[in-house]
């Protein structure tokens, strides 16, 4: 499944402090630490004499807005000695370490696109997972970033402690005062190891999922309303400005994972950096995970594509695996559940955006039916 460009991404594991919900792997700081960062640089480096055209990159973490601007400078001296650049470059900035002296260089580095974590724009929700920033913070960062950039992707939380429909009103019409181009929105996920679960464990009460559920339909609908396409289950774009490097991804293009816990799938083959910092800067070997057989590989692209509005595309699918979607699905493509919730043309199946709340189970009955 060789690609002739990949995708970039490149961990940031610091945070000033970690939020209450979080389990991506980052430790406590201030600032990004030079060892660490010394690696990454080798890391990129270890890639130079392959000639590798990067057609999006994505830094992400963690807070990799962390960086200090010399930070960013020599990084994007190392990258670009690394790779052949071209296309969508994005940073994820969260709201209170975003300056105007950062924008600019990233400006004059090439990065067209910036990630902000805003989550809610009501003090209380924030305060409640353990952000930093309040709702006043966030909006001067967009209106700050807005200065420099026009491809913007707010990210918000809905099923938040103390969360109702009219606060995620609140923050969605504050934030449609504001300018951005993208929304991912994320369903609180409860992760075991954090903070927050224990918090529920003892008593906190977190929205129920019907209520949840409703508060997300909210939020698609009013999204919509100001233009927003929902073109992947979490994903809310302006035409034209949906996310390539995550695209690339859910379509099963290649990808160079850089960094303490990143993933790659480059050149056919899926493997795994050390977890931790100190087993990263230790050279621990990576994880290089078995070649799939046909049926995981088969099923995992099914998973990837059926989270996108375009769904599995039945041409593409049959070039990558040889195989006719609609034969080997002929009795699911029958059945009526299926019929009512998903769309079945000749080049394209996909779930209509208003079954995408049961999507896991339609996936699953997918991959049974294999
Ligand atoms: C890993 S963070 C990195 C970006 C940045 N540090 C931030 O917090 O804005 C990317 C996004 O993942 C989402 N996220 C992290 N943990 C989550 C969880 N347990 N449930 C739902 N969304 C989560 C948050 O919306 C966050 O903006
Ligand atoms: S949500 Fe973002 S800022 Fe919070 S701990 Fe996770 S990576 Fe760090």
């Amino acid at each position: 499944m060789t690609n002739n460009s990949v995708g970039l991404y490149i961990h940031i594991p610091f945070c000033k402090k970690k939020c209450l919900y979080c389990s991506f792997y980052s430790v406590k700081s201030d600032e990004v630490s030079e060892t660490l960062f010394l690696a990454l640089l080798e890391e990129i480096q270890s890639y130079r004499d392959k000639h590798i055209s990067v057609d999006t990159i994505f830094i992400g973490g963690g807070t990799p807005s962390l960086l200090s601007v010399s930070q960013m400078e020599r990084l994007f001296e190392e990258i670009n000695h690394s790779f052949n650049v071209s296309g969508e470059i994005t940073i994820e900035m969260n709201p209170d370490s975003i300056t105007d002296d950062k924008l600019k260089v990233l400006k004059s580095l090439g990065v067209n696109r910036i990630s902000v974590g805003v989550q809610s724009l009501v003090d209380e929700e924030l305060k409640a997972i353990g952000r930093i920033h309040n709702a006043q913070v966030a909006i001067d960062a967009i209106n700050t970033v807005n200065k420099y950039f026009d491809n913007i992707n707010i990210d918000l939380m809905v099923g938040l402690p103390n969360q109702t429909i009219e606060s995620l009103s609140y923050t969605l019409n504050k934030l449609f005062t504001l300018n951005f181009t993208h929304c991912s929105v994320y369903s609180l996920i409860l992760e075991e190891n954090t903070p927050l679960y224990n918090l529920v464990q003892n008593g906190l009460i977190l929205p129920d999922s019907d209520i949840s559920v409703d508060m997300y339909e909210f939020a698609t609908l009013e999204l919509e309303k100001h233009g927003f396409y929902r073109y992947e289950i979490s994903n809310f774009a302006l035409s034209g400005y949906e996310c390539k490097h995550n695209s690339n991804c859910w379509h099963f293009h290649e990808y160079i994972g850089i960094g303490p816990s990143s993933h790659s799938y480059y050149e056919d083959t899926r493997f795994s950096n050390p977890e931790t910092i100190e087993r990263y800067l230790n050279k621990d070997n990576k994880t290089i995970y078995p070649i799939e057989d046909k049926n995981t590989r088969v099923g995992e692209y099914i998973m990837l594509a059926l989270r996108t509005r375009e769904g599995i595309d039945k041409n593409d699918f049959k070039q990558k695996f040889g195989l006719d979607f609609d034969s080997i699905f002929k009795n699911i493509l029958s059945n009526k559940d299926i019929n009512t919730s998903c769309v079945s043309t000749t080049k394209r199946f996909y779930i209509k955006p208003e079954f995408y709340y049961v999507s896991n189970s339609i996936i699953v009955n997918m991959l049974e039916a294999m």
